[in-house]
């Protein structure tokens, strides 16, 4: 009776992660998801804490309680500080820490055996089962770990720390790949001969080392334009670790939730691919930007808000152009003043176009401008935005950079083939950003030097409230 209700909890949260799931695909309802999928995590804990209590009894309460409250308070505080534009540093470190966590638990495992000289099997295993299962998750999660904390610092931290040599795919030498083929192979034969040695310790921290050293040169290549297909894959390491980890010690709800996290992480991943017109095995193998251009140091004379207030006057079609520098400078309530102020003052036709990876994470721009509640019907998709913008009588770039740089239509560089907002096809380009400097990936901007570009330089929220101001008074 009791198993039953274990197993039933077991199962709801099962449910409760994949109605989550469900409703994280749409903006709307992805907070109603985001919930959902914490409700289901609670109720795996509890089950899990209960199904310990019932069978062996718990005797490290005091140990559990304070893991609990302290991971809790850890993520609440952190949940509570993040910037939006600090997400994808902090989904790469989750993204480790569930590798890590899914690791440590196969290794406290691992160790359980070899301390007690016996084998002690989670009932019905095999023991080829459980020391494959060991193997996989420590090179998954050791990988996950070590890759993440890297992914991380090239997100951010580390482009301050190491420089532009973090960011950019400057060090991905081709000899770098049979090296991690080689490597990547030696864990299998160690998992393959722990099978018939599995209490030697020496296999298990041989796994542990490679496999940290494969996930610091599976990403270390990795850069420019590629990094939200290197986080999405992460993610998805991090699922694949956490089911092999429930095998071992024989927890359904863990062997689920991995699953899910592994195949959602995976589908995310192409999707994300296909964004960047990268093939997977490209990104990971053929580090992108050797030939990046040399930047030149080239000058723009800088426009004002009158001037671009006047041109705006004329404007029948707008397309609004949001990238990074909108989600940095907050200024998505002036974007949105601004598209009504045109539409009811001279009656222009306003739309925004959405690059799949504009800012930092996927469908950062969507949620952003929903949060200013531009309707959902004006956030136009790349691939329907672009015939539109020969047509458009401005495009307005607001802190975007790498997703309209007309070097991605070149065959070189970090950008080389990613698909762009045809932001130089307006027949008047406004971009409003603080300098010249170059995007995300490291490579200079040609839309800054065409005749036909104004550029607005400063703050993006500063020069968006200027220029409604200047709108008004016209
Ligand atoms: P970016 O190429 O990153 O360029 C953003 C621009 O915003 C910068 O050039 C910067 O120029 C400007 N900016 C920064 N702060 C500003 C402020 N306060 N006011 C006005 N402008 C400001 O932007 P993007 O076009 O959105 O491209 C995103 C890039 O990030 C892509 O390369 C993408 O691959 C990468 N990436 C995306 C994701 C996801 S999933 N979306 C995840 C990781 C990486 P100034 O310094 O001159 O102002």
């Amino acid at each position: 009776m009791i198993g039953d209700w274990i197993s039933f909890g077991y199962l709801f949260s099962a449910v409760l992660f994949i109605f989550g799931l469900k409703k994280l695909g749409h903006p709307r309802t992805a907070p109603q998801g985001n919930q959902l999928g914490a409700m289901g995590m609670l109720v795996a804990v509890l089950t899990t804490v209960a199904e310990m209590q019932l069978g062996d009894g718990i005797e490290g309460w005091i140990l559990i309680g304070s893991g609990l409250l302290l991971g809790s308070l850890i993520g609440l505080y952190m949940a509570i500080r993040v910037e939006m534009t600090g997400m994808p540093e902090m989904v790469a470190l989750f993204n480790g820490f569930g590798g890590a966590a899914s690791a440590l638990v196969a290794l406290s495992e691992s160790w359980k055996y070899i301390e007690s000289d016996e084998l002690l099997l989670p009932t019905g295993l095999e023991l080829e089962v459980v020391v494959v299962a060991a193997g996989l998750s420590a090179l998954v999660g050791w990988m996950t770990l070590t890759g993440s904390l890297l992914a991380m610092l090239k997100l951010k931290g580390g482009v301050e720390i190491f420089g532009k040599w973090i960011r950019t795919p400057t060090w991905g030498p081709a000899w770098l790949n049979p090296i991690k083929a080689l490597l990547f192979l030696s864990v299998l034969v160690l998992i393959y001969v722990s099978i018939n040695d599995p209490l030697n310790s020496d296999y298990l921290y041989a796994i542990i080392g490679i496999s940290s050293l494969l996930g610091v040169l599976l990403v270390l290549p990795i850069g420019g334009a590629d990094m939200p297909v290197v986080v999405s894959l992460l993610n998805s390491l991090s699922g694949i670790a956490a089911a092999f980890t429930g095998f071992i010690i024989g927890n359904s709800v863990l062997i689920v939730a991995g699953s899910l996290v592994g195949a959602s992480g995976l589908i995310l991943t192409f999707i994300m691919c296909k964004a960047m017109n990268r093939e997977l095995k490209d990104v990971l193998f053929k580090s992108f930007g050797g030939s990046e251009k040399e930047q030149v140091t080239r000058t723009k004379v800088g426009s004002d808000a009158d001037e671009v207030a006047m041109m705006v006057d004329g404007a029948q079609k707008i397309i609004i152009i949001p990238g990074y520098g909108m989600a940095v400078s907050q200024c998505q309530h002036q974007v949105k003043e601004f598209a009504d102020l045109v539409s009811e003052k001279f009656d222009t036709e306003v739309k925004y176009a959405i690059h799949p990876v504009a800012g930092r994470m996927p469908g950062h721009m969507n949620v952003l401008l929903a949060e200013a509640n531009v309707p959902y019907d004006q956030l136009i998709e790349m691939d329907e935005i672009n015939p539109e913008l020969p047509e458009a009588d401005i495009a307005l770039v607001i802190g975007a950079n790498d997703t309209c740089n007309p070097a991605a239509r070149t065959d070189q560089g970090p950008l080389a083939g990613m698909p762009i907002i045809d932001a130089d096809l307006a027949n008047t380009v406004v971009i409003i950003k603080r300098s010249l400097s170059v995007g995300y990936a490291g490579v200079d901007n040609d839309l800054f030097y065409m005749d036909k570009t104004m550029m607005l330089f400063g703050d993006g929220k500063k020069m968006m409230n200027e220029l409604n101001s200047a709108i008004k008074e016209l």
